[in-house]
């Protein structure tokens, strides 16, 4: 059909989808991100770093786009991945002008919560509610209820050893992480140290990595799980959901025994959501504060574990580590307390260098752009954009950690202004991890008594494990990717 001046409709339409696709072509090459070194690929595509994603294998990839690339580099047509400390300073920063991007959303739908909330009033107010209890000082109070979890801890695994002639010191890591924040913020926990038995909530909690990914990876198709069964993908909501039940029933316990216990309850590390929830003046909506509940069972367990299933397994395989660290932990006394091994200078370098190694969080922490840009690595990137900084890539920078591959403690002697401010396995600014006092006094306890019980610890080879088991899965969390580390030896 002849539509105008002897032009066709097919013609028109052909016309006008070519129009679109230059327009497209200009957009993305004359996007500001076009100019930033990168793979061509991400100036047109998210698909690539959404799959690397998925596989557990972002950091990974992310970090040899900088080794190619430099300290700036495209990982996506919006997001740019940052290794510079001066930048990384920049951008996590108490000011809190770069705010967390929507990408926390799709990592965790549905209500906000301390952890994932972009809005900023509501992470104040939600922090400022749980910072005291949580702080070095706060936490004294519960340090003779987290000793006594580890002492159990290492009941448990020498049971173990006897029964097995090994330990998986994995398995019993989480125990421990897990009945530890479930102690402290409910008052009491789902005792797996207690029952020893592999329940669904641990089971859910060892899925959590992989269904963040999913989530994380997929948004649209996790909405849509809301509604209708899809495939693998509803596992991300199903964990998550699940995750929501276990801290309705804890908070259930802990109402349960405050109304047993009366004034002698324990004080918990929600004490003050608590209260803000019967409170007229600071009243907060229930469903507020189990959404932060959910967030400690969450944040407070995986990453422990695995923090500490790196320690126990990186000094077991190195002599000179361990005969250092023993020598060190030898001169504790009899009964020692947490206060005596917060005085030991390599036990503390030993946590550092696997805080660095084997970060719990490796991936980026992905923030906005605040509107008037910023020049970042030599770079403008205007508001608006995604930037990220990733622990795996600022803790092998061979510039800042040389042989930075090597498990070297003692590379903390003298630490360099440069080693300081690339250092963030808790992240950093107004978000940086609120139990990281927590999570290190839980690591100190550990090493102290695991390798005061077990000065001979070595990996195993029993039931086929090896070094390749430890390879890390890296969705938001890292992982041991088989998630068990065989060791032995008294
Ligand atoms: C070695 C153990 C741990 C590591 C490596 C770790 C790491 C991190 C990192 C990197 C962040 C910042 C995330 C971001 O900016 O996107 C974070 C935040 C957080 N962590 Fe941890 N964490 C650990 C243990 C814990 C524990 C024991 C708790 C217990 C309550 C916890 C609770 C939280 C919470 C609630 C946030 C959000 C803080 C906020 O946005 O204000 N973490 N953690």
């Amino acid at each position: 059909m002849e539509v105008l001046g002897g032009i066709q409709s097919y013609q028109l339409v052909a016309i006008a989808a070519g129009l679109t696709l230059l327009r497209y072509v200009y957009t993305v090459l004359s996007s500001p991100l076009a100019k930033v070194p990168g793979p061509w690929y991400t100036k047109w595509t998210i698909a690539v770093f959404r799959y690397q994603l998925i596989r557990g294998k972002r950091p990974q990839w992310v970090h040899r786009l900088h080794e190619k690339y430099g300290p700036i580099v495209r990982v996506s047509p919006i997001e740019v991945s940052i290794q510079d400390p001066k930048a990384a300073q920049q951008i996590y920063s108490v000011k809190n002008e770069f705010r967390k991007s929507t990408w926390y959303q799709d990592l965790l739908p549905g209500l906000p919560n301390v952890f994932s909330t972009l809005d900023i009033d509501y992470h104040r107010r939600h922090r400022r509610l749980l910072a005291s209890e949580i702080s070095d000082s706060g936490l004294a109070v519960h340090i003779p209820t987290v000793d006594s979890k580890v002492r159990l801890t290492v009941e448990r695994m020498s049971e173990e050893m006897e029964e097995r002639g090994v330990i998986d010191v994995y398995r019993w890591a989480m125990y421990m992480a897990t009945d530890v924040i479930g102690e402290l913020s409910f008052g009491s926990s789902f005792r797996m140290l207690e029952t020893k038995e592999e329940t669904d909530y641990i089971r859910d909690l060892k899925l959590i990595g992989f269904a963040g990914g999913l989530r994380a990876t997929f948004p649209f198709l996790t909405f849509l799980s809301n509604y209708i069964w899809v495939p693998v993908i509803s596992v991300g909501l199903k964990v998550r959901n699940k995750i929501r039940d276990y801290a309705t029933e804890s908070l259930g316990r802990h109402y349960k025994l405050v109304e047993e216990q009366g004034d002698d309850a324990k004080p918990t590390l929600l004490s003050k959501l608590y209260r803000a929830t019967e409170n007229d003046t600071d009243t907060l909506p229930f469903i507020e504060l189990r959404e932060d509940a959910m967030a400690y069972i969450a944040a407070g367990s995986d990453t422990t574990t695995n923090t500490l299933t790196y320690l126990l397994w990186s000094v077991s395989r190195d002599p000179e580590v361990k005969a250092k660290l023993l020598a060190e932990i030898q001169t504790l006394p009899d009964n020692f307390e947490d206060a005596d091994v917060r005085k030991l200078s390599y036990v503390e370098k030993v946590i550092q260098e696997t805080l660095r190694l084997y970060s719990a969080v490796p991936a980026g922490l992905p923030r906005i752009v605040p509107a008037e840009g910023a020049t970042l690595a030599g770079y403008f990137i205007p508001g608006g954009y995604t930037v990220s900084v990733q622990a795996y890539s600022m803790h092998r920078n061979p510039e800042v950690f040389p042989d930075p591959w090597k498990f070297n403690p003692s590379r903390w002697d003298h630490p360099t202004k440069a080693m300081k401010d690339s250092f963030l396995p808790f992240g950093g600014g107004s978000r940086i991890c609120i139990g990281l006092h927590l999570a290190k006094m839980e690591l100190r306890l550990m090493t102290a008594r695991f390798f005061t019980r077990f000065p001979n610890a070595r990996p195993s080879k029993l039931e086929g494990f090896t070094d390749e088991d430890m390879g890390p899965k890296m969705f938001f969390i890292m992982q041991p990717k088989s998630q068990r580390c065989l060791i032995e030896g008294y």
